[in-house]
């Protein structure tokens, strides 16, 4: 078990931080990596990246964005209140090392995780450059957090409330056209991360990538996470979840990660019947 400390809407009605009691995973976790959370005995398990990371406090922090039924669930729990099982850390951690400019790519969720990747690229000394992205202002998530740990932010919204009008690749390409970059990491749904692909590519410049696909056990037993890099299957949970951008399969992913559709849609309705009176409140 462990506990909720802090909760905060971090985005109104979707977006949920949580501080939670963590000592063991806090002393060993590392930016990049994720846990894998199950909230009560009936529930599924599910994988949420680190946000950040506190040794000193024993605690751990985690952003989730209510998308169906479980993180709805989750967004539902107070401080105070349990998780059954949070295993953790999982994954590889971000391969962090001075190797100069280093541009951060994030949407909707994915700025979250990079915050601690951002803070560990600085500590080493690269310059950051962090370029956050939304459909609109009011849809922008973790503005200040980037801020102190990048030398530079951009912001782009699609209807152009805040920042640069356009996807973040349109701010990226400007950024490497104009001062370059020795590396690109980026994290969100992997439709964007693909597009950040196609856009480093000409510029032959390192991409990481932080896959999100289905994951079950997070030990590499189940193979549910498998995806394709460089022709090879590897499986995200423990050779990833970051991979070379410009290697991986997109088709194969993003195929992959509409496998369960119908059953979530079919569960979260179920569970939205059993639930109607709470939801309205
Ligand atoms: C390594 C890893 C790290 C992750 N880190 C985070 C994190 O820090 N915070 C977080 O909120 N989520 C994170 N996720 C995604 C999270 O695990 C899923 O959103 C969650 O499993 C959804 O469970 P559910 O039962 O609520 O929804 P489901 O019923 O499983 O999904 C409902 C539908 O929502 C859509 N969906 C699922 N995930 C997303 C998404 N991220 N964005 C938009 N639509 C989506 C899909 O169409 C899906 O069919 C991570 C995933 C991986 C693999
Ligand atoms: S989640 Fe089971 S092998 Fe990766």
């Amino acid at each position: 078990m462990a506990k909720i400390l802090e909760k905060k809407i971090i985005r109104n009605p979707d977006v949920f931080y949580f501080k939670i009691d963590a000592p063991l995973i806090s002393k060993k976790a590392q930016p990049g990596q994720f846990v894998i959370l199950r909230i009560h005995d009936k529930g599924e398990r599910i994988p949420i990246s680190l946000a950040d990371i506190n040794p000193d406090e024993g605690t751990i922090s985690l952003i989730v964005m209510a998308v169906g039924k479980t993180t709805t669930e989750m967004s539902m729990l107070k401080a105070g209140d349990n998780i059954l099982d949070l295993c953790g850390p999982l994954g590889q951690p971000t391969h962090i090392e001075k190797i100069g400019k280093v541009i951060l790519v994030g949407g909707g969720f994915g700025v979250a995780p990079l915050y601690p990747i951002g803070r560990a690229f600085k500590a080493a000394g690269n310059h950051v450059v962090t370029i956050m992205g939304a459909r609109s202002n009011d849809l922008l998530i973790y503005e200040e957090e980037m801020n102190m740990v990048s030398d530079k932010v951009i912001i782009t919204t699609d209807d152009g409330s805040k920042g640069i009008k356009g996807f973040v690749t349109k701010a990226l390409e400007q950024e490497l056209v104009e001062n370059g970059a020795e590396l690109v990491v980026t994290v969100g749904p992997a439709v964007m991360m693909r597009s950040v692909c196609k856009t480093t590519e000409p510029f032959s410049t390192k991409t990481i990538v932080s896959l999100n696909s289905i994951m079950i056990d997070g030990t590499g037993m189940c193979g549910g996470c498998r995806v394709y890099v460089k022709g090879e299957t590897k499986f995200a949970c423990v050779d990833g979840p970051d991979f070379d951008g410009h290697l991986v399969d997109w088709d194969v992913l993003m195929s992959r990660q509409k496998t369960y559709i119908d059953k979530e849609k079919e569960s979260f309705d179920e569970w939205k019947k059993r639930h109607a009176g709470v939801l309205s409140e």
